[in-house]
């Protein structure tokens, strides 16, 4: 590896957010009902005040602008929970009082998760009209005896209409799907993939289904009442053959878990993946912001109650606001540069040398590669992400 040049420092780098774009991202933490797989920060309440929320939102805007100051904002995300249940003049304020914050990238990307009810299809149009641009909608299967055991309330023909009327609408629609779910078998799979791949999608998110501790069917695991999940071999072949058929469909991975057709990639999440620096407002939304050459990393409270009247009191939306070292930088960098099939571009590692070692070491195993002065997992490396990241980072003697 080579050393780093001798003009080379943190501070002579640019802000992350100017080489890899800067970003905001509005938690919604409402659902219709609980998914039993699912971990993130979503609750079910009979009631939403939409109105005290939106000023919330509006507040922290306001709040993030005047201390990050005028950059240029290349994505706006919603995400949740199910953001397709927001009031659409609350996605319209929010559009408002971000343009007026800060420049807005010509191509900004804003982008709604929408679960694909026909309730929340009926508000698509809405939300183009208020600015959004692209959705991704959380379609999880196309059969019906799965949606129900994922806990779904939409059905496989409700999940077709929806990206359907989303592609009359938006310029741009991705859709989720689950893989590796109970008794589901390879060949299966593969018919109901060809089936999503036909609807000829620009960008596809496929999740190997992950069972999380604190969930129903993390629960129902420790009981031992979660029958036909895949063996860890089986789960290795499901991902082999998506991969091969979104190859051949003209849908390669871009990501591990994330397929797009070339320029279709979500701009979104590869200012996370490139390390670049992102805003998070709402309950549980993390940040990342470079200033002076110190990246901090900011969270929220996890509770909407606590996280709304945080904000209403005046105080900032975060419970967390920390400086990180350069090498916790260099680790996050790695951990999610690596999940790329671009890799990481070295140069923009802080302590490029600590790492050399393991990397020549995972060179020779056959794990990463080196090219162009960027760092790649390799097809082999891709397979085991977690152990070639976890072996990296380990310290040397
Ligand atoms: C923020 S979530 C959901 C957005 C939206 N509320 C929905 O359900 O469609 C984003 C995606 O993560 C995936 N996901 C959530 N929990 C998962 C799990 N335990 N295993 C695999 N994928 C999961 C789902 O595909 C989901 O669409
Ligand atoms: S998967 Fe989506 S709809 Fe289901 S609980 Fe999670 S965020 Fe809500």
């Amino acid at each position: 590896m080579p050393e780093p040049s001798p003009c080379w420092s943190p501070a002579a780098l640019p802000e992350n957010w100017q080489t890899a774009g800067f970003g905001l991202y509005v938690h919604w933490p409402f659902c219709a009902a609980k998914c039993p797989y699912c971990d993130f920060n979503s609750h079910v309440s009979a009631k939403i005040d939409q109105v005290r929320w939106r000023q919330a939102y509006l507040a922290e805007i306001n709040r993030i602008g005047s201390k990050c100051g005028d950059r240029t904002l290349s994505s706006l995300y919603f995400g949740g929970g199910t953001p397709s249940l927001m009031d659409v003049s609350h996605v319209e304020a929010i559009l408002d009082a971000v343009s007026s914050t800060w420049t807005m990238a010509s191509d900004l990307e804003v982008t709604l998760e929408a679960n694909p009810t026909s309730t929340e299809a009926r508000r698509f149009a809405g939300y183009r009209n208020a600015g959004v641009n692209r959705v991704s909608i959380g379609v999880q299967a196309l059969v019906d005896e799965d949606l129900r055991a994922l806990g779904r309330l939409h059905s496989a023909e409700d999940a077709l209409a929806a990206v359907s009327v989303a592609r009359d609408t938006f310029e741009r629609v991705s859709f989720d799907l689950i893989y590796g779910r109970q008794h589901q078998a390879l060949k299966d799979w593969k018919v109901e993939l060809r089936q999503a791949l036909a609807l000829e999608p620009d960008h596809l998110s496929l999740y190997q289904l992950t069972i999380e501790s604190g969930t129903a069917f993390g629960d129902r695991l420790a009981r031992g009442v979660l029958p036909g999940l895949p063996s860890e071999d089986m789960s290795a072949d499901f991902f082999i053959e998506t991969q091969e058929l979104c190859d051949t469909a003209g849908l390669p991975p871009y990501e591990i878990s994330n397929h797009a057709k070339p320029n279709a990639e979500s701009r979104h999440n590869m200012i996370y993946w490139r390390s670049g620096d992102y805003a998070g407002i709402g309950p549980g939304a993390h940040g990342r912001l470079t200033h002076q050459g110190t990246r901090y990393a900011t969270a929220t409270p996890l509770s909407p109650a606590a996280w709304l009247d945080q904000v209403e009191s005046g105080k900032s939306g975060e419970s967390e606001f920390n400086s990180l070292t350069d090498r916790e930088t260099d680790a996050e960098a790695l951990m999610m540069g690596l999940r790329l099939t671009e890799g990481i571009d070295l140069d923009r590692l802080r302590r490029k040398t600590d790492y050399s070692l393991n990397i020549n070491m995972l060179i020779d195993s056959g794990l990463l590669m080196l090219g162009g002065g960027r760092l790649h997992a390799t097809k082999t490396g891709r397979r085991v992400l977690d152990s070639v990241i976890a072996e990296l980072l380990k310290e040397q003697a």
